[in-house]
C-alpha cells in the first residue's frame, strides 16, 4: 500500500480546518436561520451549542482520525467493528446531500460577484425594478443558477480530482482575513445608518421568555447550524486529523477554528440585520435564503466604493464557499479510494457528478433547497454527530483520552470531565435535538 499523505506544512491542517469550516454556514445560512429563530433568541441557544457541545464535538473527530489515520467510514469500522462501518455509510449520504445545495448556494455568490463586473450595484438592482428581494428571486433559480452550479462543481471536482490542496491552503491563508476586514468594515458602516438601531435590539437582546418557550425549535435550529457552520457530524476533521502528526495540540487547534468561524458568523449578523433594520425590514425572517444577498446588494448599491467591495465580498466568500466544498467532496472521494480502491480521479469524478446531478433541482426550485437542507442539517449532521459520541464515549472509550492528551501532556481531570460530558449530557441534547428535528420535519 502507498504511503499515506500527510500535510505538507505545520499549518496546511489548520488552515485546510478552518477553510472548511468557514463558508456559505457562517455567512449566507446564520443570518437566515437566526432571523428565523427569531434573532437574539436563536443567537444565544447557537452560542452554548457552539461551546459546549461543538468544541468536544470537534476533539472526537480529531481523535478519532488521528487514531484511526483512516477515512470517516475505515474509522468507524476499526474502532467498533462492522456494524459501525453502516453508520459511517451516513456521512457519505450527507455529504452528498450538503454539497449538492450548497454547489447551488455557491453559484449565487458567484453570479452577484459577476453583477459588480456589469455595473455598479445601484444600476443592477435598477434592472429588478430596484428591489433587492426582486433581483434574488430572478437570478436563483433558472438557467443561469444552473451554469454557475456546473462552473461551481466543476471547479471543486477538478481541485479534489488533482489533489491541489496546496493551493487551497494558500487561499484559505488570504481569505479569512479578508472576510474579517471586509465584515468588520461593513459593520462599523452599517453602525452609521439612521434606524439600524432596533437592528442591534433584533440580534443582540434576547427576549429569555421567548427561549423557553421555543425551545422545541431552537434546539435542533441550533443544533444543526453548530454543526453545518464547523464542519462536524460527517466526517471532515476525522478525515482531515487522519492525516496529522502525533505533535499537535488538538485542543489548541479545536479553539482556533471555533475561534474563526463563531467570529465571522456573529460579525455577519452585525452587518445584516443593522442593515435590514435601516431598510425599513422589521422581520429579517421575510429574506429567507436570500436574506444575505438582499441587505448586500441594497448596502452596495448605497455606499459609495460599493462596485469594489461587493466584488470583493462575494468574490472571497465564493473563494471559502470553494475551500469548504473541496473538504466535502474530499470525504466522499477519500472513502471510494481508501475502501473501494478507486483511482482518485474516478472517484472525485463519479461522486461529484452525481452530487452535481441531484444538486440541479435546486436551480429550478427553492423549495428542493429547504427540503434538502433542513434533512441534512437538522436530521442527518445531528445523527452523524450522535454516532460519533456513542462511539467514542461508549463502545471505544479507551484511546480517547490517551490520544487527546498527545502533543499536549498529561490531562488530569480534564481528559475525564471531557468524556464523561460526552457521554451522557451531550448524548442526552443531542438525542433531543434529533427527535425534535425529525419532529419539525416530518
Ligand atoms: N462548514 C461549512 C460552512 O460553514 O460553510 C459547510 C460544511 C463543510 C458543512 C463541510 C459540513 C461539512 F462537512
Ligand atoms: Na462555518
Amino acid at each position: 500500500m502507498a504511503q499515506r499523505e500527510t500535510w505538507a506544512t505545520r499549518t496546511g491542517f489548520i488552515l485546510a480546518a478552518v477553510g472548511s469550516a468557514v463558508g456559505l454556514g457562517n455567512i449566507w445560512r446564520f443570518p437566515f436561520i437566526t432571523a428565523d429563530g427569531g434573532g437574539a433568541a436563536f443567537l444565544v441557544v447557537y452560542l452554548l451549542f457552539v461551546a459546549f457541545i461543538g468544541f468536544p464535538a470537534i476533539l472526537v473527530e480529531f481523535v478519532v482520525g488521528r487514531r484511526t489515520e483512516r477515512n470517516p467510514v475505515g474509522a468507524l469500522l476499526e474502532l467498533g467493528g462492522n456494524a459501525w462501518k453502516y453508520v459511517g455509510g451516513v456521512f457519505i449520504v450527507t455529504g452528498f446531500v450538503i454539497l449538492s445545495y450548497y454547489s447551488v448556494v455557491a453559484g449565487w455568490f458567484i453570479r452577484y460577484f459577476f453583477e459588480g463586473f456589469r455595473g455598479s450595484y445601484a444600476d443592477r438592482l435598477a434592472t429588478h425594478g430596484g428591489e433587492a428581494g426582486a433581483m434574488f428571486g430572478e437570478v436563483s433559480t433558472g438557467m443561469d443558477a444552473f451554469v454557475l452550479h456546473t462552473v461551481f462543481m466543476a471547479v471543486t471536482i477538478g481541485v479534489v480530482a488533482l489533489g491541489i490542496r496546496r493551493g487551497i491552503e494558500v487561499a484559505t491563508k488570504a481569505m479569512v482575513p479578508a472576510i474579517v476586514v471586509l465584515l468588520a468594515g461593513l459593520a462599523v458602516w452599517a453602525f452609521t445608518l439612521s434606524g439600524s438601531g432596533a437592528g442591534y435590539e433584533y440580534y443582540l437582546s434576547p427576549d429569555f421568555s421567548t427561549i423557553t418557550s421555543n425551545w422545541t425549535n431552537l434546539l435542533p435550529a441550533a443544533a444543526g447550524q453548530a454543526f453545518f457552520t464547523l464542519s462536524l457530524g460527517m466526517g471532515v476533521m476525522i478525515t482531515y486529523a487522519s492525516y496529522l502528526g502525533e505533535d499537535r495540540n488538538l485542543t489548541k487547534d479545536a479553539a482556533t477554528i471555533i475561534g474563526f468561524d463563531t467570529g465571522i458568523a456573529f460579525l455577519t449578523g452585525l452587518v445584516v440585520f443593522p442593515i435590514f433594520f435601516a431598510a425599513g425590514i422589521t422581520d429579517p425572517g421575510e429574506g429567507g435564503p436570500g436574506a444575505i444577498f438582499v441587505s448586500m446588494t441594497q448596502a452596495f448599491a448605497d455606499l459609495s466604493g460599493g462596485r469594489l467591495l461587493g466584488l470583493l465580498f462575494f468574490g472571497t466568500v465564493a473563494i471559502a464557499a470553494l475551500s469548504s466544498a473541496i473538504s466535502l467532496l474530499e470525504v466522499v472521494t477519500a472513502y471510494v479510494i481508501d475502501e473501494k480502491g478507486v483511482e482518485r480521479w474516478k472517484a472525485a469524478l463519479g461522486m461529484g457528478g452525481v452530487i452535481y446531478l441531484l444538486g440541479i433541482p435546486v436551480t429550478y426550485d427553492l423549495i428542493f433547497l429547504d427540503l434538502l437542507d433542513l434533512f441534512a442539517d437538522g436530521i442527518l449532521l445531528v445523527f452523524g454527530a450522535l454516532v460519533l459520541m456513542l462511539l467514542v464515549g461508549w463502545v471505544a472509550p479507551q484511546f480517547a483520552v490517551e490520544e487527546l492528551s498527545k502533543g499536549i501532556g498529561d490531562l488530569g481531570s480534564l481528559g475525564q470531565a471531557w468524556i464523561w460530558a460526552v457521554r451522557v449530557p451531550i448524548i442526552a441534547v443531542l438525542a433531543v435535538s434529533l427527535y425534535l428535528g425529525i419532529v419539525d420535519y416530518v
